[in-house]
């Protein structure tokens, strides 16, 4: 297997229903994780990106969470029919999408 060149990471932390802090979890982040997963296959990028999932990751509230490396990009409230756009922009050419990035204000 080569090295990929890309890793996607998916917080699929999950807390209780109503819990203040909210989750990636309760947000759908499973559909989008399984969603990555297929499509990287389909794709026939696998060799090119992995995906994992992950633990709590930080910016609960605006889950599902995902960040693309080595980019380094945060992207936020992704749903399953954002995925072949991150696929096909993001790891097929190499462009973030800059519609669903965490935008820099929301860093302290
Ligand atoms: S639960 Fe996903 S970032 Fe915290």
């Amino acid at each position: 297997m080569p090295k990929p060149s890309y890793h996607i990471l998916v917080c699929t932390n999950k807390r209780p229903p109503g819990h203040p802090r909210g989750s990636c979890g309760e947000s759908g982040s499973e559909a989008v994780l399984e969603k990555l997963s297929m499509g990287i296959e389909q794709k026939m990028l696998f060799g090119k990106a992995i995906v994992s999932s992950s633990s709590c990751l930080g910016p609960c509230s605006i889950g599902p969470v995902v960040i693309v490396y080595p980019d380094g990009v945060w992207y936020s409230k992704v749903k399953p029919e954002d995925v072949d756009e991150i696929l096909d922009q993001h790891i097929g050419q190499g462009q973030k999408v800059e519609r669903l990035e965490i935008p820099d204000e929301l860093w302290g």
